[in-house]
């Protein structure tokens, strides 16, 4: 509930062995024995040691813990975001395998005073779907190949992966039975690369009425939805005007994202619904407006930053090293933005793959993409002076803004970085409602950015910051 506190006493139960391959050549926890892991509770506003640092991770018991663990039970204050979130393991190496184990879960927050003026579906008519790929042993396990892309630098990490089959909330190409009304539906991509444009098989339009974590200012009506790893679409369907009995969702994008082959046609294919005969009442209604949004200015930033997405490949062109601004999570802490205040940030990416960019704690607003022109010289640039400072950005991100698309013009803690564009986006280290955080957010162990693609996040697209009075 919104505003009031939960304690949570994660536990670890996990046997001595992980299921799938460590790949020891990554900057990796380093237990004892045992699988480690640490929850991020993800779009929530949480005091640093309840966070879920990569390196206060734990094994068994708590037996072997990392060098920022602090503490067992972890406080979520529920402030901030306003709607939907998900929880999700974030030890250092580990990420992509153990959410691929399946180490993650839905979460959202009520909000009473918001909602009871909304009559938005409740109950059993809102329904959080969590959609990832997986594939399968013959016998049922998770599927991962065990060797790397690269193998003489890592023998196990993959720049990405994708399974063969779309499972949601654990069953692979459900079905679920839907009465003539409307229902909500809260979907998280919680795969480890793979993008999501969903759609409806019948042609027919959803509203939007959350992004990620946060409400929109209105509803948006839309026939498609295309959704990052780790970003969350909160949607409306309505299934009162359904002419067919079964309603399919389904998924059209390539991997990997954007430039990669098409899907084959069991990709296509998400989750049917049936649509029960007979009328129902619904008294359930999709409001012309939700919440309002302050928007942020870009003349009243307290600092510019200028953050590098660069990827290192071998010989064969495959990347081999992912990196923000040429620093691992280990290099020491550059981003040091003052609590209260409203950063810009700049979002170079010289990659040629969309990174779902993920700042934990503070919450944006997307400005603006801009396409980068003679990338090749901007990249030899950054490369020789190992960041973008002394390379004229202005001079290179100078293509037309493009501005976000509507129902991605609120609160964002996720934002798609499109391969060869600078992404403008305006941090707020306060709350949404700009408020200051309800516990001290400055000190150790800090929070984190990342690449949400979670091979990439484990092989180095990830980066501490910390905030200062
Ligand atoms: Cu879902 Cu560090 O994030
Ligand atoms: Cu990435």
């Amino acid at each position: 509930m919104s505003g009031i506190k939960t304690f949570i006493r994660w536990e670890n139960h996990l046997p001595d062995r992980h299921i799938f391959p460590i790949d020891e050549t990554l900057e990796v926890a380093r237990p004892g024995a045992g699988v480690p892991t640490v929850v991020h509770l993800h779009g929530g506003v949480s005091e640093p040691h309840s966070d879920g640092n990569a390196r206060a991770w734990f094994t068994r018991r708590f037996r072997d813990r990392g060098e920022t663990w602090k503490k067992a039970t972890y406080v979520y204050h529920n402030a901030g975001a306003t709607s939907s979130l998900w929880y999700h393991d974030h030890a250092l190496g580990y990420t992509r395998l153990n959410l691929l184990a399946g180490l993650l879960g839905a979460y959202k927050v009520l909000n009473p005073r918001l909602e009871s003026r909304f009559r938005l579906p409740k109950g059993k008519y809102d329904r959080q779907l969590v959609v990832m790929d997986r594939s399968f042993t013959e016998s049922g396990a998770i599927y991962i190949n065990s060797t790397g892309d690269n193998p003489g630098l890592h023998p196990e990490w993959q720049p990405e992966y994708f399974g063969k089959m779309i499972v949601v909330n654990g069953k692979a190409w459900p079905y679920m039975k839907v009465e003539r009304r409307k229902y909500r539906f809260r979907i998280i991509n919680a795969s480890n690369a793979r993008f999501f444009r969903f759609a409806l098989d019948d042609g027919s339009s959803f509203s939007q009425i959350g992004s990620d974590s946060f409400y929109l200012e209105a509803p948006i009506h839309l026939k498609s939805g295309l959704l990052a790893p780790s970003e969350i679409m909160d949607i409306v369907i309505d299934f009162s005007k359904s002419k067919k009995k079964t309603v399919i969702l389904t998924n059209d994008a390539p991997y990997p994202f954007p430039d990669g082959d098409s899907p084959g046609l069991a990709d296509s294919k998400v989750l049917k619904f049936i649509v029960g005969d007979g009328n129902v009442t619904d008294r359930a209604h999709i409001p012309a407006k939700l919440e309002t949004v302050k928007k942020l200015s870009e003349k009243h930033v307290a600092a510019s930053r200028n953050v590098v997405l660069f990827e290192f490949d071998s010989v064969s062109g495959n990347p081999v090293r992912l990196l923000i601004n040429f620093a691992n999570f280990s290099a020491p802490v550059t981003e040091l933005p003052k609590h209260g205040t409203t950063e810009l940030w700049n979002i170079v990416n010289l990659t040629p793959d969309n990174h779902p960019f993920h700042i934990h704690l503070a919450a944006f607003q997307v400005l603006r993409q801009q396409k980068l022109k003679d990338v090749d010289e901007l990249s030899a640039c950054v490369v020789m002076y190992r960041g973008i400072g002394s390379c004229n950005l202005t001079s290179h991100a100078d293509g037309d803004p493009v501005p976000p698309p509507l129902h991605e013009a609120g609160w964002k803690n996720v934002f798609k970085m499109q391969p060869f564009y600078a992404t403008s986006i305006l941090v707020h280290f306060a709350m949404v409602n700009s408020e200051p955080f309800p516990f001290d957010p400055t000190g150790k162990p800090g929070y984190a950015y990342h690449c949400h693609i979670l091979d990439h996040e484990d092989n180095m697209m990830m980066r501490p910051y910390k905030l200062v009075d």
